[in-house]
């Protein structure tokens, strides 16, 4: 008898055993369904990293269809917005991604790598403003997006993932922190996006409880309860509103369980409030005397002048940082230590200025302050900076235009002002040349100028090949620079023969500069 028992005690143990063990090494990644999910988890959760940002963007940029397939706005495969191939390296113990089967047409790609130059300049602000600002803190760039797109479409995704990159561990994400995000969890991080009358809805009862309603039980801000909801009014979204500009950020920081009150206290720190300000009643003021205080974010911008020259444009600034003699300086990039150009903001709240600082990739302002005092030995004039801007994007974050029918993409840029066109071409679309063989493309000074009115053109089988040596890229990037200078509503655009154009390019896409 006791041995019976003692026996099947032991079977059940060795099922639960091997079962667990299966578990194990199939390294099931867990799949997150809603925000609530995310509250568990450590991705973007505190300054200055970038996780919960990204995950914002990347879900303003996919369409949801009915059978749940992810269409994305952009082409990785492209590198569009600074996506990058990703292969799970082989022979690693706890990999995160699982190696993709070569018949199983999969493959997968990554974003959110601030470390490099020429992805963090395709990125929005408010998803790079705290790996500018956090003085090379590793923590902040920690964070990933991965995809698994369908290789012969590659802009459909049947899977998405959060991930961290693992210190050292050469493109290496760490399998204890990466989960897969659910349609529905991106669709709710979509529906935040879009504004909500709280109070109404609060008055009309229809909070903290489940309606009928599909397209409103996806709101998870109704499932809130009142004092949740009360709490991001009155706490959140007042510690929030001047660090993130859009609302469905603010919503979503609050959701996923952000540490917002450490973020705060950075806040006050790089702006210099006074310490009690958090707790002080009264509405944002249009006149604020510290940043706490304000209705929006601080912006320092580089723009287009109308002849490819950078223009400082500016907002937001609060008074006591005003008082201190603060200026907009402008530098080459956000490491080059050499000033290009500044501008004395003289107590201008906000404003705007030409410079002589010719526009190219990589431009960076930066916030500072003067004041008397004394440091390392000496008195004098010492400067701090307070705010450092996003860098200039060659392109201005607009992404290649399609030339329809075609693997081809065009795209308007800028090199040291002057109007640039790049092609994209398909390494599959061997018989390009032939194929564009009178083909150009022509640069206009808007999009109202009739075709013949180019001011410069070029063969496009005339075009340089650009060097790049990165052998995963599934693209090959032809360039020109004209003679004429870039400016807001220059377009280029890709003629099939001379004369005869077959495709013309709509001004509201990449073709015409912002
Ligand atoms: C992941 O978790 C397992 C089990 O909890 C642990 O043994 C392992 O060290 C963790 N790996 C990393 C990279 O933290
Ligand atoms: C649910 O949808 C119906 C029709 O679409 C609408 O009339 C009703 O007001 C909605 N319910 C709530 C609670 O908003
Ligand atoms: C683009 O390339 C893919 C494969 O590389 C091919 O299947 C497709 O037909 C091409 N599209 C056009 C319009 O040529």
């Amino acid at each position: 008898m006791f041995s019976t028992v003692f026996i099947m005690e032991c079977r059940r143990l060795l099922w639960c055993f091997s079962f667990l063990v299966i578990g194990a090494s199939s390294s099931a990644i867990q799949m997150l369904f809603n925000t609530e999910d995310l509250k568990n988890i450590e991705f973007g959760h505190e300054y200055p990293r970038h996780g919960l940002l990204l995950l914002h963007w990347f879900a303003g940029h996919v369409f949801i269809s009915e059978t749940e397939d992810i269409q994305l706005d952009f082409n990785p495969e492209r590198r569009d917005y600074g996506f990058r191939y990703y292969k799970p390296p082989q022979n690693v113990q706890n990999m995160a991604l699982p190696q993709l089967d070569a018949s199983l047409d999969r493959v997968y790609y990554s974003v959110g790598s601030l470390g490099s130059e020429d992805i963090r300049t395709q990125l929005p602000p408010y998803v790079t403003q705290e790996f500018y600002n956090s003085n090379d803190n590793p923590r902040n760039d920690v964070d990933r997006i991965v995809v698994r797109v369908h290789k012969s479409n590659p802009t459909i995704a049947d899977k998405v993932y959060v991930t961290e990159s693992v210190k050292g561990g050469a493109g290496r994400f760490d399998l204890n922190k990466t989960y897969e995000i659910s349609s529905k969890l991106l669709k709710q991080v979509q529906i935040l996006q879009k504004p909500i009358d709280v109070l109404q809805a609060l008055a009309s009862g229809m909070f903290g409880q489940l309606d009928s309603n599909a397209t409103l039980s996806d709101d998870p801000r109704l499932k809130l309860s009142k004092e949740e909801l009360l709490n991001h009014l009155k706490h959140n979204e007042k510690r929030l509103k001047t660090i993130f500009e859009q609302p469905g950020v603010r919503w979503l920081l609050s959701l996923a369980g952000y540490d917002i009150d450490g973020r705060y206290e950075i806040h006050k720190q790089i702006w210099l409030c006074s310490t009690d300000e958090s707790d002080r009643p009264g509405e944002p003021s249009s006149d604020p005397k510290t940043m706490c205080e304000g209705q929006n974010p601080v912006k320092i911008e580089v723009k287009s002048t109308s002849d490819g020259y950078a223009k400082l444009i500016w907002s937001g600034i609060p008074k006591n940082i005003l008082q201190q003699e603060a200026s907009i300086v402008l530098f080459s990039s956000d490491t080059a230590s050499v000033l290009e150009t500044f501008e004395i903001l003289s107590g201008r709240e906000s404003g705007s200025t030409g410079t002589f600082v010719a526009l190219s990739n990589g431009l960076h302002p930066r916030l500072i302050t003067y004041s008397f005092g004394t440091g390392h030995g000496f008195i004098g004039l010492h400067y701090s900076v307070i705010w450092r801007g996003m860098q200039f994007d060659a392109a201005n974050r607009v992404i290649p235009t399609e030339i329809s029918g075609y693997n081809a993409s065009l795209q308007l840029y800028t090199v040291q002002g002057y109007a640039c066109a790049r092609l994209y071409i398909k390494k599959s679309f061997t018989d390009w040349k032939d194929v564009f063989q009178n083909s150009w493309v022509g640069f206009y000074t808007s999009e109202k100028d009739a075709v013949k009115n180019y001011q410069y053109y070029q063969w496009v089988t005339k075009f340089e090949e650009a060097d790049d040596e990165d052998e995963t890229k599934e693209y090959l990037i032809y360039q020109y620079q004209s003679s004429m200078s870039i400016g807001p509503g220059v377009q280029a655009r890709f003629l099939f023969s001379r004369g005869t154009p077959g495709y013309f390019s709509r001004c509201d896409v990449s073709f015409c500069w912002p």
